[in-house]
């Protein structure tokens, strides 16, 4: 029996999809949590145990023990891999056997990082993902499998998932990015490289038929990294910054800010299917003392937090999200 949950984020990146895979990893009984797209351009901010971790490349199922392994639809920088191992070593986490990269994940090289080193025309990470996923669809990549370094990391997804050697699975498919910077759906060319929908999680090896619920992770206001102009000229949004300490956890670069757009977070959560949502971040908007949303092209806004999430559940009721499966979160709230 094969299951998976898939935490997918709803906007642009940032929204705490680590901390919602973190809170998960501890509630339930995961046999393997698996990151399914992206690179090193992500970056989780996990707090375990009272102590600051953020990890790029490595999920979060590490932390407890769990089975950790990189995807297919992923590229790996084996340096920074690596690094990131040794780290989470010296932090004192049992990384033993625990951390995994499938053989066929294709790889970020030296001249994927050189030529991805400006950022381009849209501002990426600068982390070679762009360039590394271009030459895997231009077949001209360079797989895992092919590197000895990596050799004592490799796992294939299909003996590990569906051959039915292992009995009981339960996977956790931790995504990385955003509905609005999916190659596909986001804002093209403002985007990244790879799918970062529920159907991103599906091309790792996952059966269609293994999905059980599908965790959609917001933040009550949204936050872009990259060249487009996004922020509105009012001054909250930079109070909005601050309080919410809405710089980069790769790049140190101040995310632009706007309200939450309600027609983005509707159609995000169609197309992934979600079933459960999480909103984070609500004792920003409380500090600011000001609740709004995009709704319609209209700033819609609210005299209290009370109102607001009574506003955004109905609205998710209306698509097919039960109360119950509504979650909202503060940042301070450390897992
Ligand atoms: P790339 O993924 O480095 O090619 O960058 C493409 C766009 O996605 C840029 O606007 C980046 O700032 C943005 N981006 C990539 N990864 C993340 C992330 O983990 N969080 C937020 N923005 C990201
Ligand atoms: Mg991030």
């Amino acid at each position: 029996m094969i299951k998976t949950d898939i935490i997918v984020d709803l906007q642009y990146g940032d929204c705490a999809k680590g901390k919602v895979a973190h809170h998960l990893c501890k509630k339930k009984k995961y046999t393997h949590v698996l990151r399914y797209n992206g690179g090193c351009n992500a970056g989780h901010t996990i707090y375990h145990d009272g102590k600051k971790f953020v990890t790029h490349h490595i999920p979060a199922g590490v932390f407890f023990g769990v089975k950790s392994i990189i995807g297919s639809g992923c590229v790996l920088d084996p340096e920074q891999f690596l690094k990131e191992i040794k780290e989470l070593e010296d932090g004192g986490i049992d990384v033993k056997e625990k951390i995994f990269v499938a053989r066929n994940t294709h790889i970020i090289t030296p001249k994927h990082k050189e030529e991805d080193g400006s950022g381009g025309k849209i501002g990426t990470t600068k982390r070679g993902n762009g360039p590394a996923y271009r030459d895997k669809y231009a077949r001209t990549g360079i797989r895992a499998e092919s590197l000895s370094e990596l050799k004592p990391y490799l796992i294939d997804l299909y003996d590990e998932f569906s051959d039915g050697k292992n009995k009981n699975l339960n996977i956790l498919c931790e995504g990385a990015q955003g509905f609005g910077l999916d190659i596909d759906w986001g804002d093209y060319p403002y985007v990244t490289s790879s799918h970062c929908t529920t159907a991103g999680a599906l091309l790792n090896g996952i059966p269609y038929s293994a999905v059980k619920n599908v965790w959609g992770v917001a933040k009550i206001y949204e936050t872009y990294v990259g060249l487009k102009k996004f922020e509105p000229n009012e001054p909250i949004f930079q109070k909005m910054r601050d309080i919410g300490e809405e710089y980069g956890a790769t790049t140190g670069r101040p995310r632009q800010c706007n309200w939450m757009n309600m027609q983005m977070l509707e159609k995000a959560i169609k197309i992934n299917g979600v079933t459960h949502a999480v909103f984070s971040k609500l004792d920003v908007l409380e500090k600011l003392k000001v609740w709004k949303v995009i709704d319609g092209g209209k700033d819609i806004s609210f005299k209290s937090e009370k109102e607001m999430k009574n506003y955004i559940s109905k609205a998710l009721g209306k698509i097919g999200i039960k109360a119950g499966n509504i979650f909202f979160s503060a940042q301070k709230d450390r897992i």
